[in-house]
């Protein structure tokens, strides 16, 4: 982390004059294991934070400034917290969403100047967004002394996002990023937010992410559209079980009993929902048993429900899971987050990691002509201040 540190004081003291009284605080990005696409219908996850993060080096004003600025984007951003409105494609929009809210639950903020630094891939579906809302929120409470307890911060993020940035997501992201801890993932019930944190074992198997480099837009309109297919068959479902809030309620049995009540498009995304939800709570187990196989076994069942029911896949995520599959060493691979491009997690025996980087990448760039990118991970600590 060094260097990115002392790149931060560098360009704290070009942008800002000195960076004297700056703290130093971090948001890692996330991986969801498996639970996709549930969080939104009050279901099970299982995320874990990662060793990539957006670290920022900032100071309190004693005005209602805030300006930032991005290393990455070279770019520096501006706004009165008296004044806050969206503006058309820019990062400023997740700090400023995030002070809109806080500002929205009659939290006096303090301005803050600031320098970012980012190695979570942009659009690759590893949170980079989540990570940035976090991040601001962090320093939002730090300087102006708010004592949010983290589910509170993280549900105030997604509020920034549902309503300031337009995504419609569910709440998993900025919940990992708020509350991961290192060499655990998290089971969370997105329905009532108890949570368990469950060890990863890290010795002998690691999580590779590979990232297919094809950029995804969740603001697209695919992500939103899912959500209103789910609640569709929710309302259908509830004609014959009255009693059913979400598709957390229904139960395989259910879905066999009563799927000729929907059209296909709404029933195939019912039994992904219903059927994953299922998966995530066998995972916990496997996983609570060190079943690392089974663990496995459950990601690909993950995937190609993912692929084919749920139909958030793409070509080289295929490609990707289907090449690792085949590969010595791979307990497991699927698409993680949202889908339509960014990145596949797999499970690989530690002694077969090399050979799984070499091997994947040759048969992706022949088939595609694109060069992914690996990032073997070690699960982190979520939001914090470093000292
Ligand atoms: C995105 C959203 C999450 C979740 C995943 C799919 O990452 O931000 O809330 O819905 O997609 O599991």
């Amino acid at each position: 982390m060094e260097p990115r540190i002392q790149k931060l004081q560098d360009e704290f003291k070009k942008q800002f004059g000195d960076d004297r009284d700056t703290r130093l605080f971090r948001a890692p990005g996330r991986v969801n294991l498996i639970g996709e696409h549930t969080d939104y219908n009050e279901g099970f996850v299982l995320p874990a934070a990662i060793d990539r993060s957006i670290l920022a080096l900032a100071r309190p004003r004693k005005d209602k400034q805030v300006r930032i600025y991005s290393l990455d984007f070279k770019n520096l951003f501006e706004f009165s917290l008296d004044k806050i409105k969206p503006v058309k494609d820019s990062w400023g929009n997740y700090p400023m969403g995030v002070a809109k809210v806080l500002e929205g639950e009659k939290f006096k903020l303090k301005g803050f100047e600031a320098v970012f630094q980012s190695n979570v891939p942009v659009g690759a579906g590893l949170s980079s967004s989540a990570a940035i809302e976090l991040v601001n929120a962090f320093i939002f409470d730090a300087f102006s002394e708010l004592k949010l307890d983290r589910v509170k911060m993280a549900l105030l993020c997604q509020k920034a996002e549902n309503e300031f940035v337009g995504v419609q997501c569910g709440i998993m992201d900025q919940f990992i990023i708020a509350l991961g801890e290192k060499d655990r993932a998290l089971f969370l019930d997105c329905r009532d937010l108890s949570y368990r944190l469950v060890p990863v074992p890290s010795e002998k198997v690691k999580l590779v992410i590979t990232n297919t480099k094809v950029k995804r837009s969740l603001a697209g309109s695919e992500y939103n559209q899912r959500r209103e297919e789910c609640n569709e068959g929710v309302k259908l479902l509830k004609k014959n079980l009255p009693k059913i809030k979400s598709l957390r309620d229904v139960t395989p049995e259910n879905l066999v009993e009563h799927q000729d009540t929907l059209p296909e498009i709404v029933r195939k995304r019912c039994t992904h929902v219903v059927m994953e939800n299922d998966r995530v709570t066998r995972a916990v187990e496997a996983l609570t048993h060190n079943n690392l196989r089974e663990f496995g076994k459950l990601m690909v069942e993950s995937h190609n429900s993912l692929r084919d029911l749920y139909q958030v896949s793409c070509p080289e995520l295929d490609l990707l899971v289907k090449n690792a599959l085949a590969l010595k060493g791979v307990l497991g691979s699927r698409m993680t987050g949202a889908g339509f491009g960014g990145c596949t997690v797999s499970l690989v025996e530690e002694k077969a990691v090399d050979e799984f980087r070499i091997k994947s990448s040759r048969a992706y760039r022949k088939d595609t002509g694109k060069v992914p990118e690996f990032y073997v991970c070690q699960i982190s600590d979520g939001v914090g201040e470093i000292k």
